[in-house]
């Protein structure tokens, strides 16, 4: 039932092997599409208060990868260019310097999950 629903209001899921294996505070960048054609997404993946979550990894400031972590206290990653620090369960930027970064429903089943990208 709960894929019916999501298929009709947030297309279909992508299944993610090993993301459910992750660990409290450690992160894992993973991308869909091509890269070099210029059509990927770059989805980081964390677990924070033992919930997987999913991010867009790309620094909305410079347009940076952000690296796979490890998620530092408070549940925030930290760009590695201008240390910029997003909050992993809602993509704010802690400060005021740039745009909040996406989030992704994600789903886990089992050691794998299903995100909506
Ligand atoms: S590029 Fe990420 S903080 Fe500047």
């Amino acid at each position: 039932m709960f894929k019916k629903i999501a298929a009709l209001f947030g297309g279909k899921p992508a299944l993610v092997k090993g993301a459910g294996k992750l660990k409290e505070g450690q992160a894992k960048v993973v991308t869909f599409g091509d890269v070099l054609a210029g059509t990927a997404t770059q989805v980081m993946f964390s677990r924070v208060d033992g919930v997987l979550r999913a991010m867009n990894a790309i620094c909305p400031h410079e347009g940076i990868l952000m690296n796979d972590g490890p998620v530092a206290p408070g549940g925030h990653i930290v760009c590695p260019m201008h240390l910029y620090e997003f909050d992993i369960k809602t993509g704010r930027e802690k400060g005021t310097h740039c745009k909040n970064v996406k989030i992704y429903k994600v789903r886990e089943d089992g050691n794998d999950a299903e995100v909506w990208i």
